[in-house]
């Protein structure tokens, strides 16, 4: 049986039951090097303080190094009685050092220590992250490019509306990735704040320096309350909203994608590297990965819930329950990851069929709007004009035809002020062409758009027209 770190209270040993309950090792040896980083910053931090001597501060530090490369060589016994990540790693310090290993943990706790683990580990995977949402930012803008002039029906109530162009509808989802790495960024003054120095709620004793040991790790600012240093999740919180945010982004390009490569719309073909068949139904090419992602958003969704029940009750400081914030950071952390790059991936690779959309622009009068428009440019009232337009399409419906396909005479028992330039207004290429409003479908606002968007991705518009 070990010894445990805070043996000394104790006359009997821990029940097995209680040590496989209580253990966060399994899950937070994934914070081994920030650990590890964190204890170096300390350790030369308490040396140069004067906290403990400088030569002891040294052996702590090779120490630490060594320890690190014995867990990177897979020559870490993880023992579960350790009970987490920051008792094994102290643990096996003293073993090889002795008697100076003991000293490391002065003037600080677990307490302080895990929180500031927590952050570093946090403030990279969100950077990584960052990048990534620009890599399928880019491929969206390359798709968007790819396919600048197609024209397909835009939905609402996921009934046909009015023309819109594919690039149009691309970069919508481009606005929602530039927000999602907004708000990562801007997350991130908030991340790097350390909580070390906190000890384990009230301060220490000893003459520390916080904000040396912060520099050390890259962190600008130190914590300001004690209580709160150790106590605030408030960090994973916001991440897990935003990654939530960006799961249910991902979630609803996702049902498009799976929308529109069944038979019924036909507008794209998953590629087949990003498709799986059936066991069972050999023509069958399932969005098995459009679909997971969708699923897996819930599942985002669901860790924001989780932590925000475990934290709502608790009193100040510290509670053990916070250890219950690692697995859902981890899974949330590892979900969007694989979520942004495999639609990176899919996007790339997606197959558009031009011919699928252009036959879908019939049959829905989606120019009625320009109709109606056209009417209000001859002096008819916007109200009226839509009360016009409506019985024209009612007829039209009757007779099976498109309203380009119906005669002027027909359209002027409905519309009396319609005119032959009307026909004009009836084709799709001119009613997207006529939408120049500011961020609107209009070929020349779409192309300033997606030159902007190539611009904050460093993607040269030159290069890609060619
Ligand atoms: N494993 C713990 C956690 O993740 C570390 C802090 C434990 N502190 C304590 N006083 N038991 O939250």
């Amino acid at each position: 049986m070990v010894q445990k770190p805070w043996g000394g209270r104790f006359a009997g040993e821990t029940a097995k039951t209680v040590e496989d309950f209580t253990t966060s090792l399994s899950f937070d040896r994934r914070l081994y090097r920030q650990d590890i980083a964190v204890s170096i910053a300390h350790a030369r931090m308490l040396g140069r303080q004067g906290i403990i001597a400088p030569a002891g501060a040294e052996e702590l530090v090779r120490g630490l190094e060594e320890i690190r490369a014995e867990i990177e060589a897979g020559e870490f016994d993880f023992d579960p009685a350790l009970e987490d990540i920051h008792m094994a790693i102290e643990t096996r310090l003293i073993a090889k050092v002795g008697e100076v290993g003991r000293k490391l943990h002065t003037a600080r706790s677990r307490n302080d220590q895990v929180a500031l683990d927590v952050r570093l580990y946090l403030a990279a995977e969100v950077e990584i992250l960052i990048e990534a949402l620009a890599e399928l930012r880019r491929a969206g803008a390359r798709l968007a490019r790819r396919h600048l002039d197609i024209i397909l029906p835009g939905y609402t109530h996921l009934q046909r509306a009015q023309p819109i162009l594919l690039a149009h509808h691309f970069l919508a989802y481009d606005e929602m990735w530039r927000r999602d790495a907004l708000r990562l960024t801007e997350s991130l003054a908030r991340l790097k704040v350390s909580p070390l120095g906190a000890a384990a709620l009230a301060g220490t004793t000893f003459p520390i320096d916080p904000q040396f040991t912060a520099d050390q790790l890259g962190f600008p600012e130190v914590f300001r309350n004690s209580l709160d240093a150790v106590s605030d999740r408030d960090f994973l919180l916001e991440f897990l909203a935003q990654a939530a945010i960006i799961m249910v982004h991902l979630s609803r390009l996702s049902e498009e994608l799976i929308l529109w490569s069944s038979a019924e719309f036909g507008f794209v073909a998953l590629p087949d590297a990003y498709a799986t068949g059936s066991s069972i139904m050999p023509q069958k090419k399932n969005p098995d990965v459009p679909e997971l992602i969708r699923g897996k958003s819930g599942r985002v969704a669901g860790h924001l819930m989780g932590l925000l029940m475990t934290v709502k009750g608790l009193p100040l400081a510290y509670n053990r329950d916070l250890q219950e914030d690692k697995e859902a950071l981890f899974d949330t952390v590892d979900t969007v990851q694989a979520a942004v790059t495999l639609m990176t991936g899919l996007l790339e690779q997606l197959e558009v069929r031009p011919e699928k959309m252009a036959a879908a622009l019939k049959g829905g009068f989606l120019t009625a709007t320009d109709m109606a428009d056209y009417l209000v440019t001859k002096g008819v009232a916007f109200r009226t004009a839509h009360e016009q337009v409506g019985q024209t399409v009612r007829h039209a419906e009757a007779q099976g035809k498109e309203l380009w396909e119906l005669s002027l005479e027909e359209i002027r028992e409905f519309a009396p002020l319609a005119q032959a330039d009307l026909f004009d207004w009836l084709k799709v290429e001119n009613s997207v062409a006529r939408r120049q409003s500011p961020g609107g479908t209009a070929p020349e606002r779409v192309r300033e758009a997606l030159e902007r968007a190539e611009v904050e991705l460093g993607l040269n518009p030159y290069e890609q027209k060619m």
